[in-house]
């Protein structure tokens, strides 16, 4: 059942491609759930842990591409900070199981007020039972409990629906050239596996990024935590020098997101900062960036033609890749990870 593969996470992050494709035949619907929802004047994304992540990412989009002014609230967080919803705003909320219960309480909640719309994988699952409008992201089912292709379909559904509301219908051409990106990275996966060989006795680790690529960096690091019980954080490259610059040393690798794009000096120059301070660096950037090669002992690299917008969708995979292959190399079960549960159902 494992289709030849060692554990479940590596199939699917193997069935990313097809993933992908699968999500996007979800269009019709999502361009039927537009139309009739009309106009949408504020959004407020509502999710747990993976699902929070592909959140924010949508905030960057929504803002920055329509001008909509969204919210990304944890869903265990919604009953004490919820914002200001009326029926102008539209609740979206993401779960991979629609059954995680901090999140069902907040449709609940949301419901009275606002229109809802949870974009689900579960078919029938009991989000899809009381959202006012229902996306499937169709990844198929994902048995290792390390949230990877649900995460992939529910950007895709993500970036369709901001092409959509946002009228930018060149996002979704570009979602149809992701997957052989995707393909290319995981027919190389070796590079990365000798990098996690090289790592898999560290204590901590930091993912830094900035704009779209922060959220990539948070997930990195929750991969990292989730499955090889290293310490991993994710944080906004510009913080880094508020505080957690003083835990860096030759010690802590750093795994920087550096895509082509507005963000990509700066990101750069934190990176020469924790250099300064003995850290061996990683960087995820574009194949032909030349100054990641000087810059970073070890470069991950993406197609030059994905930009920062459409960035977190590849740029997340050698991540997974990385903390899939320090797990096996510490010879954990990265399908089981101790304490956690595929699905939250207590709040
Ligand atoms: C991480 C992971 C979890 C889930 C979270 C929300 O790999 O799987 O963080 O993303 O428990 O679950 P759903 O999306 O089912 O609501």
């Amino acid at each position: 059942e494992k289709g030849g593969y060692d554990h479940f996470m590596i199939k699917e992050i193997h069935e990313q491609p097809e993933a992908i494709k699968n999500t996007l035949m979800e269009l019709t619907d999502i361009e039927k759930i537009v139309n009739k929802m009309g106009n949408v004047k504020r959004i407020c994304f509502v999710a747990c842990g993976t699902s929070y992540h592909a959140s924010l990412i949508g905030k960057y989009l929504f803002e920055s591409l329509g001008g909509i002014p969204t919210d990304v609230i944890l869903a265990s967080e919604f009953k004490y900070s919820a914002g200001s919803l009326d029926k102008d705003t539209l609740v979206i909320l993401i779960s991979q199981s629609g059954e995680t219960a901090d999140t069902l309480k907040a449709l609940r909640t949301a419901k009275n007020t606002s229109k809802t719309l949870a974009i689900v994988n579960v078919l029938g699952s009991t989000a899809t039972r009381e959202a006012d409008y229902i996306i499937y992201t169709r990844a198929g089912p994902e048995i290792g409990v390390a949230a990877t292709k649900t995460y992939i379909s529910q950007l895709t559904c993500i970036y369709m629906l901001a092409g959509l509301l946002c009228k930018h219908g060149d996002l979704v051409d570009k979602l149809h050239e992701i997957p052989q990106i995707i393909q290319n990275m995981l027919d190389n996966e070796d590079y990365i596996k000798a990098i996690a060989q090289k790592y898999r006795d560290a204590q901590d680790f930091f993912f830094i990024g900035r704009g779209f690529s922060y959220p990539t960096a948070l997930e990195g690091a929750l991969k990292l935590k989730e499955i090889t019980y290293i310490h991993g954080e994710g944080y906004a490259a510009g913080e880094l020098k508020h505080g957690p610059l003083a835990l860096i040393d030759d010690e802590v690798p750093v795994v920087a997101v550096t895509p082509p794009g507005e963000s990509h000096d700066k990101t750069v120059s934190n990176v020469e900062e924790v250099r300064a301070r003995g850290a061996h660096v990683i960087a995820v950037g574009a194949e032909s960036d030349e100054n990641l090669q000087s810059e970073a002992e070890d470069v991950i690299g993406v197609d030059d033609s994905i930009d920062e917008i459409m960035s977190p969708i590849p740029y997340v995979v050698p991540l997974q890749l990385l903390s899939y292959y320090m797990s096996v190399a510490r010879g954990i079960d990265p399908d089981k990870p101790k304490n956690l549960a595929k699905c939250v159902t207590v709040e």
